[in-house]
């Protein structure tokens, strides 16, 4: 019994001496860190070149229309996706925020930073720009024109196009003439012109 004892304590001994030269931390694994050098691809890089045709999660953009605001190579002549109230509304908040500062909030081109000396812009309701396609404002929202920088990185795409419908709406009212209003609302068209007189007569 004590030598099967004593050779039971030898083998295990032997057992916890062998697995702690193999003790491996999960703290401390052999993986590469980011950028970390490597003897083992030849271009001495641990960081892979992606696969050719890797899309990234959430970036498979197929559809051409809405990220690229063309149809077979030309600017679109259409908008990707119904613009109802809602898309108005974000187009306006979106014009507000990134494009007011130069065209100014009624796209007439004299935004703050054009009074303090940018280039001044096109007013957006010249003919040459009523007659461009919805296409042509994508365009320039997601590559620039000329002095203006391009806004692909602020703007996503659906909302570019929100803002391309609201300087369509912008276009129309810098030539509406009174009879696009309708007869209900024209004294509202007053109360804008004289805040004060209108809470007088009304
Ligand atoms: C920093 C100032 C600035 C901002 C901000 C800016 N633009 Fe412009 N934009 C310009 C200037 C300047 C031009 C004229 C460029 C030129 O002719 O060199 C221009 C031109 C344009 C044109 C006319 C292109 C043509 O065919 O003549 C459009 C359309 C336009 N901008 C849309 C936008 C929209 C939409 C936004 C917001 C997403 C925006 N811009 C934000 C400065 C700006």
């Amino acid at each position: 019994m004590r030598t099967r004892h004593t050779v039971g304590r030898l083998a295990l001994v032997a057992i916890v001496a062998v697995s702690a030269a193999c003790r491996q931390d999960m703290h401390d694994q052999p993986n590469y860190q980011p950028l970390e050098a490597s003897t083992f691809f030849n271009d001495a890089q641990a960081s892979r070149p992606l696969v050719e045709g890797t899309v990234a999660r959430g970036h498979l953009n197929e559809d051409a229309l809405l990220y690229t605001g063309k149809v077979d190579g030309n600017q679109a002549l259409l908008f990707p996706f119904t613009v109802d109230e809602a898309v108005m509304a974000k187009g306006r908040e979106r014009f507000n925020i990134y494009c007011s500062p130069c065209h100014g909030q009624t796209g007439m081109g004299n935004g703050m930073i054009v009074q303090r000396g940018y280039r001044r812009p096109p007013p957006f309701t010249e003919d040459r720009l009523r007659d461009a396609p919805p296409g042509h404002f994508f365009d320039v929202i997601s590559n620039g024109f000329g002095a203006m920088p391009d806004y692909a990185a602020q703007i996503r795409p659906a909302d570019r196009w929100a803002i391309v419908a609201y300087i369509r709406a912008l276009q129309l009212s810098g030539h509406a003439t009174i009879d696009d209003v309708p007869t209900a609302d024209r004294p509202r068209l007053d109360e804008v012109r004289t805040p004060g007189a209108a809470a007088e007569t009304h």
